[in-house]
């Protein structure tokens, strides 16, 4: 009786166990890649005409055997179809945010093996069998759209077949970072190296180039052979060399965000005879902070004018757009303009500054009621406010500080009024005082 019991309740978790694995293989699997593959030579005819892209197809196998009776594609459109063994799954983590199926962009290019420029790499030319150097090198760059997830691999094609396999992919997981001014920044990189390559344990090295406006400098150059920076780290810039050797993690930290740390990062990882780069573009953003002065602004009579300033500060990039906005006592708001710019001022921290000055002429029946005026900046890192009250006597709902100061002008002019009916005119005293009180 127990013993039935016991099989059922397997055989439901094993149907269960089934269908989750099922499930898991269905979404993990990697699916075909469409890519435009480059054809250089047609190119070679002349600087006139543009190399010419052949609509290709890969299909990634990331463990096993190649599936049985896998069919090159239908679509006649597609002039190359490839099978590629990718066992770390790289050419699949364009697929890896939540969400995102759309079809990234692929490029597959004919790659050629070179000596690299790295010291060591080029002493070890003699030992490689040339044979595993003269085969059909290709390159794929794959980028998921919205600055997702990038790939860059290098695949080795066994002779004389469409059958290719991933030697060295360097990937990242964003290829667009944004950061906020003085946050700790991380630039992801990740690369794997085929273990069944020649290639493999012969050494690696990666570099991060930073280039920004047509100048570059190396940030930091690190040779895996030897355990060695070559080129140390700039101040503020650190990688996990442990990492490194343990999981392929290449990622560059940048302590402290700084404005001129904008700008495009290179990721390259070289193994003898090999590169892959991903390109991250960094980009720090930083909003404005807003003061409006004077503030509070002063009490004013009906027809005064009256001048504001908004000072726009501490943000990047320098893109900002400022407007004024009055919203009177009915609640609606009216735009007033961008008033009177200033040019942008460079802080030495590279953010910038902006001035706007705005010119109020109550005498405006629309202004002459008050409210609340708004210095509105409008920047890519958010829209900042700053408000102050816009008084104008008479027309303004009244507030305390108002009343009393009304009922203070109201005293002084009858106490006016009774010196002045006391002094000059002492018989009627009575009688004009009534008369006054009478008019209130
Ligand atoms: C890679 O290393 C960085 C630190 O250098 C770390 O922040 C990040 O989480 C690591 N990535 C992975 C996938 O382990």
């Amino acid at each position: 009786m127990s013993g039935t019991t016991v099989t059922n309740i397997w055989s439901i978790c094993n149907v269960f166990l089934l269908s989750c694995f099922v499930q898991a293989f269905a979404s993990h699997a990697c699916p075909t890649l469409e890519c435009w593959y480059l054809n250089e030579k047609a190119a070679q005819g002349g600087l006139t005409t543009p190399p010419s892209q052949d609509k290709s197809l890969l299909h990634i196998r990331t463990g096993g055997h190649r599936a049985a009776g896998l069919q090159d594609s239908d679509d006649p459109s597609i002039l190359r179809v490839y099978h590629v063994a990718d066992p770390a799954a790289t050419l699949c983590h364009w697929r890896s945010r939540r969400g995102s199926n759309r079809k990234p962009y692929c490029e597959l290019n004919r790659f050629q093996p070179q000596l690299s420029s790295i010291s060591w790499a080029a002493s070890l030319a003699g030992q490689l069998s040339p044979i595993y150097l003269q085969a059909d090198w290709f390159s794929a760059a794959v980028q998921g759209l919205d600055g997702g997830p990038g790939t860059s691999t290098i695949m080795r094609a066994h002779t004389g077949t469409n059958e290719l396999d991933v030697v060295l992919s360097v990937s990242s997981t964003t290829m667009v970072v944004q950061s906020r001014l003085g946050e700790q920044v991380l630039l992801d990189c990740n690369f794997w190296a085929d273990p069944a390559s020649p290639l493999h344990g012969s050494g690696f090295a990666v570099e991060w180039r930073y280039q920004s406006r047509g100048s570059g400098r190396v940030l930091l150059a690190y040779d895996g052979k030897s355990d060695r920076l070559v080129e140390p780290p700039e101040e503020g810039a650190m990688m996990d060399f442990e990492g490194l050797h343990r999981s392929g993690n290449a990622s560059l930290v940048l302590q402290e965000a700084k404005v001129d740390h904008s700008g495009i990062y290179i990721c390259m990882v070289y193994m003898p005879h090999l590169l892959a780069q991903v390109t991250i573009q960094l980009e720090i953003t930083e909003p404005p902070s807003l003061s409006i002065h004077p503030s509070p602004l002063p009490l004013t009579a009906p027809g005064q004018s009256l001048t504001v300033h908004c000072e726009a500060s501490g943000f990047a990039p320098h893109s900002l757009e400022l407007s004024w906005e009055l919203k009177g006592p009915d609640g609606k708001s009216k735009l007033l303009g961008p008033g009177q710019l200033t040019g942008h001022r460079q802080a030495g921290d590279g953010t910038y500054s902006q001035d706007t000055r705005l010119e109020l002429d109550t005498s405006d029946p629309e202004l002459g009621s008050g409210g609340e005026l708004t210095c509105v900046a409008r920047h890519p890192g958010g829209t900042r406010r700053a408000s102050v009250a816009l008084k104008v006597i008479g027309f303004s709902t009244p507030s305390i500080e108002d009343s009393m100061a009304m009922v203070g002008v109201a005293l002084v002019l009858y106490g006016l009024i009774k010196i002045v009916s006391w002094t000059i005119l002492p018989s009627d005293s009575n009688e004009a005082a009534e008369s006054d009180k009478k008019k209130k």
